[in-house]
């Protein structure tokens, strides 16, 4: 197979250039009034023309931000001025490679560019715009602007994961830092409610691996250390460094949330990959993980083509087929070390979240993206699941219409876990323009309660947070 035009540059994965504001934007439908606050997602979105092979993770961190107060709705995007997008400004043009290029170690300004593309976090009255490889950056809001990197006072040194967990009761925010090359390989660290780095703990594992996601509950933190390995020695064979060993088994280490290395306790499961977490909780000797588990990744395989058939869930012939992420869970016996996993779903879905104001605790909903059967990562739909009752309901976008993540917005007052809305942008390939999408999480089935209309395209992406007003 060859490719004339990298299909991460093309349609509505291609990166939009300009930066505005649209103000009263037009909406089908009602914004409900007591909808009020920001939704702001992140995604990939290069400044130049890449140097070689570009891959879909390599792009320049853009925010597409929606205000929305009193029915009404406002628009705005801008880059995540990170130190390398400001070098490249500055010359005009791509300095680094990406994923899919050998790092090159003699760049003055750093082997790799954060470019802060991955996700968002509001914690202690900060944004936080975050990559896995690198420091977050802090971003004004409602503006948008870039405020630069955050380090906590100078206390952070590792990386900083793309999906740090608030938890809601307490208030502290855990996050890692993984590190693909250097001994222990992960870092696990605590910020308090105040917004202080209060600890930051090694964890030992054999070999680096990439790790995207991790979970939370009540007492224990979670991580995933997955057989997708770092290792010099294929690089040394001409390889791509990064490779999934489905020999090797999956390892879950449980830690108290306020221990360390001393205090985890593995678990291990058949070889997989996750790349993201719906929530994690405690009920009696156990703790249950679920997640959008792959029987295998290849995501940063070298090959554009490759990536583009391994890439999450992406699967030409069938929603069901093995390496798509499917909803998973996970039963880990503190007592017994016992692991029990079972699929909960054979539709393939990924992006998930819950009410996160529940984080950590047993929510009975949970929402995912519903991946279309094409080779591109796109999504036609949202999952809503009912854990209880084991039912799942589904939100069609509609012919030609693919969407994102779906953040869930609970309703001010709200004491339902499901009394809110799910924001998504969607994006239609024949008109051609994109939409915020406000669905109403009890009756995910029905039309969209409001449909507003961007201003200029909104290219797909990744990760968004809420943002409530006051
Ligand atoms: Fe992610």
């Amino acid at each position: 197979m060859t490719t004339t035009v990298n299909p991460y540059l093309d349609g509505n994965f291609a990166p939009v250039r300009t930066e505005i504001v649209g103000e009263d934007l037009p909406v089908k439908g009602e914004i409900p009034p007591d909808l009020c606050g920001i939704f702001v997602r992140n995604g990939p979105n290069p400044q130049f023309a890449p140097i070689g092979q570009y891959h879909w993770f390599d792009g320049d961190g853009m925010l597409h931000g929606v205000e929305i107060s009193n029915g009404k709705a406002h628009y705005r995007n801008r880059y995540v001025q990170t130190k390398g997008w400001q070098t490249e400004h500055e010359s005009g043009r791509a300095i680094w490679s990406g994923l899919l290029e050998p790092p090159k170690m003699d760049n003055p300004h750093g082997a790799y560019k954060n470019v802060a593309n991955t996700a968002l976090v509001w914690h202690d009255g900060r944004l936080l715009a975050l990559w896995e490889g690198g420091e977050p950056y802090q971003i004004k809001v409602p503006e948008l602007e870039t405020l630069g990197s955050y380090t906590y006072g100078d206390q952070l040194k590792t990386p900083f994961t793309a999906h740090p967990k608030v938890d809601a009761v307490t208030g502290e925010m855990m996050f890692f830092g993984y590190s693909p090359f250097q001994p222990p390989y992960l870092y696990y660290s605590l910020v308090s409610a105040e917004g202080k780095l209060v600890k930051t703990v090694p964890i030992d594992l054999p070999v680096g691996v990439m790790m995207h996601d991790f979970a939370i509950t009540e007492h224990y933190t979670l991580f995933m250390d997955l057989p997708f390995t770092f290792r010099p020695e294929r690089a040394r064979r001409g390889e791509p460094v990064m490779g999934f060993e489905p020999e090797s088994p999956s390892r879950f280490g449980i830690v108290p949330r306020h221990g360390d290395n001393s205090s985890i306790r593995w678990f291990e499961s058949p070889a997989c990959y996750v790349f993201h977490t719906l929530n994690a909780y405690e009920e009696g000797d156990e703790v249950v993980l679920l997640a959008c588990r792959m029987n295998r990744t290849n995501v940063l395989s070298d090959s554009v083509d490759e990536t583009t058939l391994d890439a999450p869930g992406i699967d030409v012939d069938e929603r069901s087929h093995a390496s798509s992420p499917r909803l998973y869970e996970w039963r880990f016996n503190l007592k017994t070390g016992a692991v029990i996993e079972k699929p909960l779903d054979d539709i393939a879905s990924d992006f998930p979240r819950v009410n996160e104001q529940h984080l950590g605790r047993a929510t009975r909903y949970g929402y995912t993206a519903r991946i279309s059967p094409q080779p591109m990562p796109l999504f036609d739909g949202l999952i809503k699941y009912d854990l209880l009752s084991d039912r799942s309901q589904v939100h069609e976008f509609g012919k030609g219409r693919y969407g994102g993540e779906a953040v869930f917005v609970p309703r001010p007052g709200a004491t339902a876990e499901d009394d809110g809305w799910l924001l998504t942008f969607v994006h239609d390939q024949v008109e051609n323009t994109s939409e915020l999408v406000i669905v109403n999480a009890q009756d995910i089935t029905a039309q969209p309660v409001a449909q507003i209309k961007m201003p200029q395209r909104v290219p797909y992406g990744f990760h968004g947070v809420w943002i409530a007003q006051g």
